[in-house]
């Protein structure tokens, strides 16, 4: 093992959805989903190996992580202890560059971010699949951010004895056309705070009529969108995307109680979605567990799309243009 490591990755936004886990312990998913890498908000976590040290240190942006966020990561870092067989503790110092209240999940990006650095850092010698499903047992999400561009994450035979289970899922690039896209992200104005996507996930689950019907529909979703990538056929991506990603919040809207995460600021964000749609411009939108909205369109209509948007979420808008970007990576 080296005595540390330092890795950076990025948040992802999925077209195809992932929500609802079928192993909450393994984080393994009903559904596969895909999603593409950010070329904006990079995470850079650093990991070392302390000998002496008696517990895990945890910097987050400078401060000293506490609650669950500490939690988390002494949990995942106690993962990768038992695969390498050292014990030793670790100073973490994790820097993450998503605006505060941005709505930006950094789960992602950190988790992503932390199993690169970890896993150089106590010498388990991964490959990227392997990394992928390290990733995986921070966050679902964070096994896409592995890779850049395109990533599909396998649900894998969530059926299997746990340890087969765990090996078959995991994220793997999408070979796509030349598409050239964006993803503008319209930040609307949050409200109140929200529940956790993993408590919404499960209620979600447990309780909404709708929740096996999405999750049928997700897969011929994603068969459907692997073939409109290849093809970099943006209008039928976006429809895609557009429609999983309604669909996912209507299962969460007939979960008992409901989980609503759409706001009155993100319906008229989607009205100007529809307008640009009407106007001739390829826009589609999809919306995480959260108010904000992300519109997929060309590169080249992306100023028009952030205009009209920011015009729409009026009264504390903000919007980032991001584009495809890297995997995670080890850096100096
Ligand atoms: C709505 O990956 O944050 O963004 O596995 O519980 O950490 P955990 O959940 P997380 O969920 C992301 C849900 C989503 C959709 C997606 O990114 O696919």
């Amino acid at each position: 093992a080296a005595d540390g490591a330092t890795a950076v990755a990025h948040p992802n936004i999925a077209l195809i959805k992932y929500w609802g886990k079928r192993d909450e312990r393994l984080h393994l998913p009903w559904t596969s989903s895909l999603s593409m890498t950010l070329d904006i908000f990079p995470t850079t976590t650093s990991v070392r190996l302390d000998a002496e040290a008696a517990d895990d240190e945890v910097t987050f942006n400078g401060s000293p992580a506490s609650g669950e966020e500490r939690r988390r990561i002494a949990a995942f870092l106690d993962l990768v202890r038992r695969r390498s067989r050292l014990t030793h503790r670790a100073v973490v110092d994790t820097r993450n560059t998503v605006p505060t209240g941005a709505g930006l999940a950094s789960s992602a990006g950190g988790f992503a971010a932390l199993a690169v650095a970890a896993a150089a850092a106590y010498g388990l010698g991964l490959d990227d699949a392997g990394l992928s499903r390290l990733a995986r047992r921070g966050s679902g999400s964070a096994s896409r951010s592995i890779f850049g561009g395109f990533a599909v994450w396998h649900a894998g035979t969530p059926t299997a004895p746990p340890a087969e289970a765990d090996l078959s899922s995991y994220a793997e690039p999408v070979v796509a056309g030349d598409l050239d896209p964006a993803l503008v992200i319209a930040v609307v104005n949050a409200g109140p705070k929200e529940v956790s996507s993993r408590a919404a996930m499960r209620r979600t689950v447990e309780t909404s009529p709708l929740f096996e019907p999405w999750a049928a529909s997700s897969r011929d979703d994603l068969t459907e969108m692997r073939a409109a990538l290849l093809r970099a056929d943006l209008d039928a991506v976006g429809e895609i995307a557009e429609r999983n990603a309604l669909g996912m919040h209507a299962t969460m809207l007939g979960a008992r109680p409901a989980v609503r995460y759409l706001s009155p600021a993100t319906l008229t964000v989607l009205d100007s979605v529809l307008e640009l749609r009407r106007d001739g411009v390829s826009a589609y939108a999809t919306m995480d567990a959260g108010p904000n909205v992300k519109v997929l369109c060309r590169r080249t209509d992306a100023e028009r799309v952030a205009e009209a948007v920011r015009a729409a979420a009026a009264g504390g808008g903000t919007v980032h243009i991001a584009g495809p970007g890297q995997g995670a990576r080890l850096v100096d």
